[in-house]
């Protein structure tokens, strides 16, 4: 059968098809067309406590803790694109259990400050520098700061710049015991040129919680003001916390110059499912316009310190007296508009058996539409939106039908046909991606259990996709760039 007569056939179908389900139409609300939204988290476990996230020239940069020897960095023109993002290992650090990167740019370099343990001794910080101006690297290891005496343990480490001043916060022990937040100043990003002082211990009910802890410090300055938002509380519990001190003397080395705010600033959400939100940081929306937040956080009262913590963003507002407003965590199922100036960005969808790509057959608009594959071009009915739903799975929607790929009737058996329907992000049109390597992923459809599949290992153009049990056969691996 010629191929015209088939997309002349399928033209038909689809049509007959479209006036069959319209009088099945399904319900549920239509969601809004295709943009930039998400959930969250936006990463995912393992590699998700202790975010830094900040936005550069066009790109979302990504670090967190990994526990491992590296420190690896994801990049996404979208919040939305993080979780997919493939992890870039930007330096191996030559000690183990690397915590809490932070990613700064300081005199047209990128810094990354990070703790780990080396030969036994004790955690500590060590620094890395950009070779320029791309936050990918390549690094070089510029060492361990001294900032507590002795070569005493320090994490957390986090810049503070006061007018052309450097220095460099971060959490450390005390005589007393207490793990307290301290600031040393700096000569250059990676030199401290005298050990911590105190600035504020972990004394207020609050902040005593399953353990007496202030750390992971973030400055955040607007208006000439300048605060120090901190975690307080132990991250083993669910109280973990935020709280803030404002710059308010003359000497940041010295305690009295800073005011601590009475009260958190940040904390557990029972209603929304979100336990010990802590260790931050801020970035800017693209378009500059919006601060927003990532924090880690649980998901259960009873998790706590280990790689359970995801990552989640949201934005912030300013109180009328110039303070932050950090509101409360947000639940993953509720959906947020992205940061101002994201445009979202779509994907091809390829597939490794076939080397085709996701194709919206015959360009149709109306419910019911097919999918099927066709050499991958640059045309909008191969654009596909990943957007983010409830409990990490993703709606895919296409950019010229603005219908989301769906399993039809709710059907479970093998072989169920996927069409594109009224975006409505019920669990049919809900899909789980699972990165399986070579840059390939499976994707799972939430109500049949089945996995997106090269039906019958077609190879031509108009091969059909249809669901199958999941098997990780390169008929069900998927290039989603
Ligand atoms: O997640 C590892 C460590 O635990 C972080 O450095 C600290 O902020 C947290 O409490």
């Amino acid at each position: 059968m010629s191929q015209s007569i088939r997309r002349v056939l399928s033209l038909v179908t689809a049509a007959l098809l479209g006036l069959s389900t319209a009088l099945v139409a399904r319900p549920g609300p239509a969601l809004a067309a295709p943009g930039p939204t998400f959930t969250n988290p936006v990463v995912d476990v393992p590699n998700s406590a202790d975010p830094t996230l900040t936005y550069y020239n066009g790109f979302y940069y990504y670090v967190a803790t990994t526990w491992s020897a590296d420190v690896v960095m994801r990049r996404s023109a979208t919040i939305a694109g993080l979780r997919t993002a493939t992890e870039q290992v930007v330096v191996r650090t030559g000690g183990t259990t690397m915590w809490a990167p932070h990613l700064e740019m300081i005199n047209n370099r990128w810094y990354l400050y990070y703790s780990i343990e080396q030969s036994g001794g004790a955690r500590r910080t060590h620094v890395a520098e950009s070779a320029g101006t791309d936050p990918l690297g390549p690094y070089t290891v510029r060492g361990i700061l001294n900032l507590m005496p002795n070569g005493g343990w320090a994490i957390d480490a986090a810049p503070l710049k006061l007018g052309t001043a450097l220095y460099m916060t971060f959490s450390a022990f005390h005589a007393d015991g207490l793990q307290s937040l301290y600031i040393a100043p700096m000569s250059n990003p990676y030199t401290a040129s005298a050990v911590g002082s105190r600035i504020s211990a972990p004394t207020l009910a609050w902040e005593t919680q399953n353990g007496a802890v202030n750390e992971g410090s973030f400055p955040l300055q607007r208006n000439g003001r300048t605060f120090l938002t901190y975690s307080a509380s132990h991250c083993n519990g669910p109280n973990y916390k935020l709280g803030m001190l404002e710059y308010t003397g003359t000497n940041p080395l010295a305690a009295s110059s800073w005011t601590k705010a009475a009260g958190p600033i940040f904390q557990r959400n029972d209603a929304a499912g979100v336990f010990g939100p802590g260790h931050h940081s801020f970035f800017t929306s693209p378009d500059g316009t919006e601060t927003w937040i990532a924090y880690h956080a649980n998901s259960s009262a009873s998790q706590g310190c280990g790689t359970t913590r995801t990552t989640r963003v949201q934005k912030i507002s300013w109180n009328a007296d110039g303070t932050p407003n950090l509101g409360v965590p947000v639940s993953t199922a509720t959906v947020l508009a992205a940061p101002s100036g994201e445009t979202a960005t779509p994907v091809r969808i390829r597939n490794q058996h076939s080397n085709l790509c996701l194709d919206d057959y015959n360009w149709v608009t109306t419910p019911g539409a097919e999918i099927r594959q066709w050499t991958c071009g640059t045309a909008a009915v191969q654009d596909w939106y990943l957007v983010p739903a409830a409990d990490g799975y993703v709606t895919i929607s296409n950019r010229n039908s603005g219908l989301c790929l769906d399993d039809k009737d709710w059907a479970t058996a093998p072989g169920s046909v996927v069409q594109q329907w009224t975006c409505n992000g019920l669990a049919v049109q809900q899909w789980k991606v699972t990165a399986v390597g070579d840059g390939y992923a499976t994707l799972q459809n939430r109500t049949s259990g089945l996995c997106l599949d090269n039906y019958n290992f077609g190879t031509a153009p108009g091969a059909e996709v249809r669901q199958w049990t999941c098997s990780g056969n390169n008929a069900q691996r998927w290039a989603i760039a």
